[in-house]
């Protein structure tokens, strides 16, 4: 992978969009390293959380590559959006949660990476947009599904048929992203937050994620039974044990082994 580092740093890591001259865009070879990357970090045991950001000052990631998808035809154009998609929904059904470090433009594909992710910070210089209809094509990576449910659907509408790019503030205004950092504190408050995630029970953070996203996709009879269940298998957990036994016996817990 040369264009998706990844960093280990204890119980969580750093990946990085490492195509900085042209902005981190999306190409073929981009998406693939982060499918590779996906199942690097799937079959690590000690990675329990996930930090996402974009090499460079300038960008997050500026989109999918505008030069590779001049010439598709329209069955390509449909493969291509096949490939981001498939690979986007591995990302957002990671067991453990990603944290998206939004350190400059994300736009259309950069923005829609950053919905596949649980949480999405910025930093102070971060613009965000869906730009596809000025460019005549539709956002392709998710955007038209996921910005319609992460924020209000009128919003979405408004955000893509306009192609307007939004500062970071108006971001976190409409609940894009949940906090904006100064640019140069950006990566230090994503890697706290990452180690956090990360020294709490494994377990149970990978069986919340689950519950949420899944539950988010039934209705709430369905939805509630899908938490019964995993609410319950975190009894046969070492790590729920310690915790609660921890808490009785008036001590702090151990660090959690994920078992
Ligand atoms: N695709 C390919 N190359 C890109 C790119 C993209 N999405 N975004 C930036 N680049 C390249 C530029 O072509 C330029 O390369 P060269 O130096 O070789 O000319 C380099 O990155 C630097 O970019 P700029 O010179 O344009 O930098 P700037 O500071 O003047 O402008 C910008 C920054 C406003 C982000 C501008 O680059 C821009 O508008 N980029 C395109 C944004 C966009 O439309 N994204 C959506 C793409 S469509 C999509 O993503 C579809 C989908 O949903 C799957």
């Amino acid at each position: 992978m040369t264009n998706v580092l990844l960093e280990k740093k204890g119980h969580y890591a750093v990946a990085t969009i490492n195509r900085p001259k042209a902005l981190n865009a999306l190409n073929s070879q981009v998406l693939e390293d982060l499918d590779e990357l996906i199942g690097l970090v799937n079959a690590d045991e000690e990675i329990r959380a996930l930090v996402l950001t974009g090499a460079g000052e300038k960008a997050f990631v500026a989109g999918a590559d505008i030069g590779e998808m001049s010439t598709l035809t329209k069955a390509e154009g449909e493969a291509f959006g096949k490939k981001g998609n498939d690979i986007f929904r591995k990302l957002e059904t990671m067991p453990i949660p990603v944290i998206a470090a939004i350190n400059g433009f994300a736009l259309g594909g950069g923005c829609e990476l950053s919905m596949s992710c649980d949480i999405r910070i910025c930093a102070d210089t971060a613009v965000f947009g869906q730009p596809e209809v000025g460019l005549g094509i539709t956002p392709g990576f998710g955007g038209t599904q996921r910005l319609a449910r992460l924020i209000s659907p009128g919003m979405a509408k408004q955000l893509i048929y306009t192609a307007r790019n939004i500062k970071a503030d108006e971001a976190l205004r409409i609940g894009l992203v949940n906090a904006i950092y100064p640019a140069a504190e950006l990566m230090a408050a994503a890697e706290k937050m990452a180690d956090t995630i990360a020294k709490n029970a494994p377990i149970a953070v990978r069986a919340c994620k689950k519950a949420i996203n899944e539950g988010l996709d039934a209705d709430m009879d369905e939805a509630l039974v899908i938490e019964e269940k995993l609410f319950g298998s975190c009894f046969e957990t070492a790590d729920q044990a310690e915790g609660m036994g921890a808490f009785l016996e008036k001590r702090k817990h151990e660090p959690y082994q994920n078992k």
